[in-house]
């Protein structure tokens, strides 16, 4: 079942207050993508501009979000209402973007894990590569091909991961808890490492990274350390950056 961000736009944006996201999948995200000072960037996937935002935030010259949720944007156009940062957004499907600029950086923070075969993966390459300067940097954060823990280990950061089975295409359900122990589901497909790195070579970028996930330096206390373990050790989520 294909997850439908109309629906659950709100409890989305919710779960992105969770501690997890901050001091693993944002300061992952943020140290792969470097400086970004004076740089033009497309977020792809942009949701309700948690990223987007930011990366104006940190100092990028111009940002373009595009989210195929109508509702997504509705929730970027009402924060940028309270606080102008200047960002043009489109409600498009990634696979049909036609912006006739090329950009320095294109970020996508779970994007990629819709694509529930080799060719929908190669149909997002090509859209990236379409629009990335030949000097540019594409850098995403995704669910990581490799996670193999029991679902249940990352319950205690407020969320499970679920792979029905390894084989390519089958769906992986992420459980998101709140407070009052309610949950939203978001289902998405697991596709290998090397089914990624063939779909960008096939678009011909051909420098295709890896990056852990890692734990925020400013959780230096001991005590905290031994809580974010599970999560650092296990990566359920992982980054990837691709060149030419
Ligand atoms: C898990 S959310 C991530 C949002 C944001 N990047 C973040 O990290 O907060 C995934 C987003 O991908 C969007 N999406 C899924 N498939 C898409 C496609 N083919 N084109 C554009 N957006 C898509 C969904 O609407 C949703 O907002």
């Amino acid at each position: 079942m294909k997850t439908d961000y109309n629906q659950i736009s709100i409890e989305y944006q919710l779960s992105k207050l969770q501690p997890w996201r901050k001091h693993v999948e944002a300061y992952s995200f943020f140290s792969i993508l470097g400086d970004l000072s004076n740089l033009s960037v497309l977020d792809l996937a942009c949701g309700d501009g948690f990223y987007t935002r930011q990366l104006k935030l940190r100092g990028a010259a111009k940002v373009v979000g595009v989210d195929i949720s109508k509702k997504m944007i509705e929730l970027v156009e009402e924060a940028e209402k309270r606080n102008l940062l200047g960002i043009d957004y489109h409600i498009q499907d990634v696979i049909d973007l036609e912006i006739k600029q090329k950009f320095d950086v294109i970020s996508a923070a779970y994007l990629l894990n819709y694509a529930k075969n080799f060719e929908e993966l190669v149909a997002f390459a090509k859209s990236i590569s379409k629009h990335l300067k030949p000097s540019g940097r594409f850098v995403t954060i995704n669910s990581n091909p490799d996670f193999r823990a029991p679902a249940q280990m990352l319950r205690k950061y407020g969320f499970t991961r679920h792979n029905e089975s390894w084989t390519e295409g089958s769906p992986i359900t992420y459980r998101f808890f709140q407070e009052d122990n309610s949950h939203f589901d978001i289902v998405n497909y697991h596709l290998e490492k090397s089914t990624h790195k063939l779909a960008f070579e096939k678009v011909g970028m051909t420098k295709v990274n890896w990056h852990p996930v890692q734990l925020s330096p400013e959780l230096k206390k001991d005590d905290d350390k031994k809580f974010w373990e599970t999560m650092i050790q296990t990566q359920p989520i992982i980054g990837l950056s691709c060149g030419w």
